[in-house]
Order: C-alpha cells, then structure tokens, then sequence
C-alpha cells in the first residue's frame, strides 16, 4: 500500500466527523467513548459534523417503525450530552445520498483481502458467514466514504472503530495513488481519554454493548436511577479491595473497568481515582460510581425525554442539519466522479 505524504493532512481545514448507529438503546459505552468526547470536540471551536448512521443499522434486520424512533432517540442524546444543532451539523446518513453513492464507488477501490481482515466483521458474523447481508460486509467501505465525502481529518470513535478508520486511510490512500491526486485526506482516528474501551459489566472481557443480550452487562442512556445503581452494585468483579496504585489493576480488568469508568465521568485520570478510592472496599467504590453515574446521567435522560415528546422538532432539525451537509459532501461526491471518469452533463 502506497502511503500518503505525511503531510497530506495540510491542504485540508481541520474537520471532526463521526458517527453512531440507532439500532438500539445507547450505552454509556457510547456516551463515554462517542458522544461526551463529541461534545468536546464542538466546543473546541473545530467544524463538527455527526452522523446517525441508519443506512448501516440496516446491515442487520431493522423493524422500520422501531428504527425510527432509535434514531430520534439517538437524535435526542446527542442533543442532550452537548451536540448543539446550530454549531454541529446532526443529521442522519439516509437523507445525504452521497454518502451510498461513494459507498459504490469506494467498494470498487477497497480490496476483498482488506475485507476480510476486518475483526468487527468476524465478530458478528460469527458461525454465520453466509447468512449476514452483503451490507454487513461491506459496512466498513460505506464508513469510509461517510468520512471521505466531508474531507473529514478528525474521526473521535472507541477503541472498537480503530481498524474501520485504518482502513479508510488506506482506501483514501490507494484512491490518491491510482488516480495520481491527492484529493482525500487520511483521517486521524481520535482515541482519547479513560473511557475508550467500555467493558460489560457481567463480564471484563467483553465491550459494553447495545446488542449484549443482557441488560445488566450495560447502562442505558434512558435508564433511571434506581437501575443504573442496582446494575453498578451487581456488576461482576473480583473479591479484594481496591488496589493502593495503579499498577495493582494489571490482570483484574473488572476493577479496571469500574475505574475507568469513574475517571470519565468524573473527568479525573485513572491514577487519581485510585489516589482517592486505593485500599477501598467494593461496598464504598460502587455505591460512590453510581451516585457519579447518577448525577451524571440523569440530567441527560430527562433531557432526552423533553425532546422525545416533539418528535417533528427532531425531524426538522436533522433535516436541515442534512441540508447543511448535503451542500459539503455533494461537490466532493461530484469531484469524485469526475476524478473518475464519468461524464457530469446534467
Ligand atoms: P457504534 O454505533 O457501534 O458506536 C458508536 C460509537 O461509540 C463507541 N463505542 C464505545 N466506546 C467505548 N466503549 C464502548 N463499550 C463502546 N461501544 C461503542 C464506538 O467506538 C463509536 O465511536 N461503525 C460505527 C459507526 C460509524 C462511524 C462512521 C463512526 C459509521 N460511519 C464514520 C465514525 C465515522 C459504529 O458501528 O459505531
């Protein structure tokens, strides 16, 4: 693979895009990988542009009323952890056709054998290969193209995204390189923070997950106080107290979690937290995580809740936000085509 010059980067404004499927409840895996991080991002100034990506929700079965309200819902909790409609464009992917129609197009530069090396893939599909859709496949080509039609430079994702975002760099790369431009930039994932990689909370191994099917492994953006405190006291861990320092979390990846996750929420780092808490019992560490989770979580339930009830106000809203990025990503698909060889005569 031919690389891009180091600095490609350059010759394009800087500028945040990311995405987040609506095919279920979000998580506070999502609020602490994605969507606080989103936030951030807006209100550093830079071009943010987020996607609720309803063409890939539909690579798995989707009930259609069901994905409607998912995505108002998602609509709503970015709404509600910061994503200010006037500063960000919020919008979802369907009513943006660029983004399906460089979807094509990047299908035909991404490589089967690149494909396949998709871990994400081989996760869900499992056992069952040849009875995923053709879309599932081919999802990660699609995100590509969901970066590539905004020039996008800035992709803030979990640790679980890193290798769909490589691989955009690589389809950019090899775009750049067989048709002699240097016309798509080369996306820099943004990994930041304690919260990259939100484990289940029945089980330290396995990410926290919208689609686990138990509700306990995770905590809902819209669950009420009551059960984000029950599920943060059951929450699987091993039996000793706290370590004194960090390094006393190494092979104990449920302690692990649970600091991680007071860190995020709180806005301290790990270390600090065991600065706090070391030495501590489980009977004072969980209940202290879900009073933090609690205040944090639940100004945005209810916030989401008030925005539920006008569900047209949703609508409206990604409607002009797609307007807003229809006017970015259509010349870029156009310039793509043209790049490409085909007659623009319209
Ligand atoms: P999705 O919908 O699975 O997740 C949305 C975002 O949430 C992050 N995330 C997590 N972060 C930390 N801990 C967890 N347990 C956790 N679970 C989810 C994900 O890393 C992601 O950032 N393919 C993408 C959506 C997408 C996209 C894009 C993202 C489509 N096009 C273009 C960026 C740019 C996905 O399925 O995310």
């Amino acid at each position: 693979m031919t690389d891009q010059p180091a600095d490609i980067n350059a010759k394009f404004t800087p500028r945040v895009f990311s995405g987040i499927q609506p095919s279920g409840n979000l998580t506070l895996g999502n609020y602490l990988g994605a969507l606080k991080r989103f936030a951030e991002k807006q209100d550093q100034g830079i071009e943010t542009i987020y996607c609720l990506v309803d063409l890939h929700a539909v690579t798995v079965w989707q009930e259609p009323e069901a994905l409607k309200r998912q995505t108002r819902e998602a609509a709503a909790a970015f709404i509600a952890s910061g994503i200010d409609p006037d500063r960000s464009i919020l919008f979802n992917q369907s009513q943006v056709s660029a983004h399906a129609e460089l979807g094509w197009l990047l299908n035909c530069v991404a490589r089967v054998g690149w494909m396949n090396r998709m871990t994400q893939f081989k996760d869900k599909a499992g056992k069952n290969a040849e009875k995923v859709s053709l879309g599932l496949y081919a999802y990660p080509a699609l995100m590509a193209a969901d970066i590539l039609t905004y020039h996008a430079t800035m992709v803030p994702v979990g640790e679980d995204q890193k290798q769909h975002v490589e691989l955009t760099r690589d389809i950019a790369a090899k775009f750049n390189h067989d048709y002699g431009v240097e016309f798509f930039p080369s996306p820099a994932p943004l990994i930041e923070g304690a919260a990259t990689r939100v484990m289940s909370l029945r089980d330290g191994s396995k990410k926290m997950s919208k689609s686990d099917p138990s509700d306990a492994s995770r905590i809902n953006l819209t669950d009420d106080a009551d059960t984000i405190a029950k599920k943060f006291r059951k929450a699987v861990t091993d039996p000793a107290p706290l370590p004194e320092a960090i390094e006393g979390l190494e092979g104990r990846p449920e302690a692990r979690n649970l600091v991680n996750i007071y860190a995020a929420l709180a806005g301290m780092t790990p270390d600090a937290v065991i600065g706090e808490y070391g030495g501590q019992g489980w009977g004072v560490f969980k209940p202290a995580l879900a009073d933090l989770a609690v205040a944090k979580l639940a100004p945005i339930s209810t916030e989401m809740g008030r925005l539920m009830a006008d569900p047209a106000e949703i609508d409206r809203i990604l409607g002009k936000g797609a307007a807003k990025a229809d006017a970015i990503a259509q010349p870029i698909l156009e310039q793509t085509l043209d790049i490409m060889g085909m007659i623009r005569s319209r």
